[in-house]
């Protein structure tokens, strides 16, 4: 049997697959995992409707009301696969050191081993497909290619999304070109006869990367980045380790572009931690009273940053869909992203509505009287009111085409990338950091980003709302030892002749009932204004011991009367006592990564200390 689909692997590939590596490679899962059948996708049209009906028949996806939601569905995980699983990630360099405390680390020839256990034999009963994907478009000289392994359809049409993916990537390939191999499984077997489930995953679940060999294996979960692997798998965990060997940069970031009423653009990306803002940000619509001035959308998620020869650096998104958090998101919230949801959707651990249309928290002002919610069950507001139960998961996701933003750049796709004027650094902080910073200079702003802090969100699973350092908002998702990371990025700043501006943003501080006390969301252009000002050498500001501050009358207020002078004073305060106790955080943090700090990064925080104790 095992030999039978081997042989099948290797001479069941189309004719138009030239490359024997990743046919002997294909063959070679077939025979440890020992799947029924092999498909090649070609990304088709045709091949995604198949699959869709397919995930229809078996229960597993829901075609929605297509006079509501043309070509959309929605799909129901199981309650136990929700999130990324970072206490499940590792990265396996050969030495522990080089992964660093970041990290969770296994020998890689260990790892293999206990992988080969797993996977052996786990997509019997399956279907095995072959996906072939770009991150960045097919052919530029900036994008790098994957071929996915997986045994989930979902996995399938979400990647088709997400990705540049199919035949034509396979074309660019040729015979010998390269690729990282992703290999995924949900970890659930069939035996003959035995019926499927609605969402198969496995209790037990690695998420394995091997950054010298340039392999990712996933198993056990079928959900978001455990699973697209194209995402924080390769884009930022497998990346951020080319980017450290060949001077660049892939970061967990968003791309945005500023267009003043005089046509002056300015490109900006910002590094928020998960499910704090950036998909927000990145299709932000001005206030009415910005006349003239427009954000355009580049990316949401991840950048690979590229120095230029004009000592500049310039930015790409390597997606070609949005992953994006639904909760919240609304006509008033994102107007952007909801319009961009109109049509050609997947939606996960959202609530259909009883008109067969999708329904989440924040989307409208009242519930609908009756829903299915995330697991299934029936859900109505006194239910709601009753049991605290969610309709919709906090985790819950849209997978959309990024082509459908109504504010998508016309240079989204540039080969060449965007140029860069500001790096902006958020996390999600209710007390000490203040809404807007500009940092002193390079070296500082990157001790600013290395000892963000946030609240941790329903993007992971584990415990959320506790205060963890989340520098660069790479903890999760940097592929190797971040003492190292930092030294790379104050390296890449010494390279620059005309380098980003660097800034922290916090738009989630909290008054003492716990109300946020920035209004947020399209009211973020006024802080975002004036980082542009700021580049152009427009705005002012006072020196705090943080940074550049903007006062009150150094941020255009046009058309506002959310936020008085007085609130403006407290979300800009620097209190000297929460910044001493901080950095306390800061060395605490710093000391894990013993000697591969950078000796700058820790003077830094000197030189802050003796401010702070004055
Ligand atoms: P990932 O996709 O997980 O990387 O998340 P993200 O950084 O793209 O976060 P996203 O923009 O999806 O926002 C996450 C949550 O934060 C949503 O529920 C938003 O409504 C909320 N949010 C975003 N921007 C703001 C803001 O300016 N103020 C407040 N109060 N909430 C915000
Ligand atoms: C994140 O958690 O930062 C995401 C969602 O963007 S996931 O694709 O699951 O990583
Ligand atoms: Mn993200």
């Amino acid at each position: 049997m095992n030999q039978r689909i081997s042989d099948t692997a290797a001479s069941a590939a189309p004719d138009y697959v030239k490359h024997s590596k990743m046919k002997a490679w294909v063959a070679e899962v077939a025979a440890l995992t020992q799947p029924d059948q092999i498909v090649w996708c070609d990304g088709s049209q045709e091949e995604a409707d198949r699959l869709f009906s397919l995930m229809i028949k078996a229960g597993s996806m829901v075609k929605l009301n297509p006079a509501k939601r043309p070509n959309s569905y929605l799909v129901l995980s199981d309650p136990s696969d929700v999130a990324r699983v970072e206490d499940r990630t590792y990265v396996c360099p050969k030495s522990a050191e080089d992964a660093g405390p970041n990290n969770n680390w296994e020998d890689p020839v260990k790892m293999k081993e206990t992988l080969k256990g797993l996977f052996k034999g786990c997509m019997r009963g399956r279907t095995m497909y072959v996906i072939p994907f770009s991150m960045g478009p097919v052919g530029s000289p900036i994008a790098h290619i994957g071929v996915e392994i997986s045994d989930s359809p979902y996995v399938v049409v979400n990647m088709r999304v997400m990705t540049r993916m199919g035949r034509n990537v396979l074309d660019q390939l040729g015979a010998d070109g390269e690729f990282v191999p992703c290999l995924h499984s949900v970890g659930h077997p069939l035996e003959a006869g035995q019926g499927d489930v609605k969402w198969p995953c496995n209790q037990t679940k690695y998420i394995c990367h091997f950054p010298e060999t340039r392999e990712i294996w996933s198993f056990g979960s079928g959900y978001g980045g455990n699973a697209l692997l194209g995402k924080k798998c390769f884009a930022l965990r497998i990346a951020s380790t080319m980017a450290r060997d060949e001077g660049w940069l892939a970061e967990h970031m968003l791309i945005l572009g500023v267009e003043s009423p005089q046509g002056e653009k300015t490109y900006v990306a910002a590094a928020f931690p998960s499910a704090c803002g950036k998909t927000n940000f990145a299709m932000l619509i001005p206030p009415k009273a910005f006349d003239g001035w427009k954000v355009t959308t580049v990316g949401d998620d991840i950048a690979w940053i590229k120095p230029g020869n004009d000592g500049r650096l310039y930015a790409i998104n390597p997606e070609a869909g949005f992953f994006g958090v639904a909760p919240g998101t609304s006509d008033k919230t994102n107007f952007n992203a909801m319009a961009t949801l109109k049509e050609n959707i997947i939606f996960t651990n959202v609530a259909l509505t009883d008109d067969g249309d999708v329904w989440w928290e924040g989307m409208t002002k009242e519930a609908p009287a009756h829903l299915i919610d995330w697991q299934g069950k029936d859900w109505t507001p006194q239910i709601a009111k009753e049991t605290g139960r969610k309709a919709a998961h906090p985790n819950a996701r849209f997978t959309a085409p990024a082509s459908q933003c109504p504010s998508i750049d016309k240079d989204w796709e540039a080969i060449a990338g965007v140029p860069i004027s500001a790096f902006v650094f958020g996390g999600r902080r209710s007390t000490t950091v203040p809404l807007i910073t500009e940092s002193f200079n390079w070296n500082y702003g990157v001790y600013m980003a290395a000892t963000l802090g946030s609240e941790t969100t329903a993007a992971a699973v584990g415990e959320q709302g506790i205060v963890r350092r989340d520098p660069f908002a790479m903890l999760p998702f940097c592929g190797y030892h971040m003492g190292d990371y930092f030294n790379h990025w104050l390296k890449m700043g010494k390279s620059l002749s005309n380098a980003p501006r660097m800034f922290t943003v916090n738009w989630f501080r909290q008054d003492s009932d716990g109300k946020f006390m920035w209004p947020g969301f399209g009211e973020n252009m006024r802080v975002l204004k004036w980082i542009v000002d700021r580049c152009s050498g427009r705005a002012s500001a006072h020196q705090s011991l943080l940074g550049w501050i903007p006062g009150y009358d150094d941020l255009d207020w046009t058309g506002s009367d959310e936020v008085s002078r007085e609130q403006f004073e407290k979300l800009t305060q620097v209190e000297q006592q929460a910044w001493r106790a901080e950095l306390k955080l800061h060395a605490e943090w710093f000391d894990k990564l013993k000697d591969r700090l950078p000796k700058t990064l820790q003077l830094e925080k000197e030189l802050l200390e003796i401010e702070l104790s004055e």
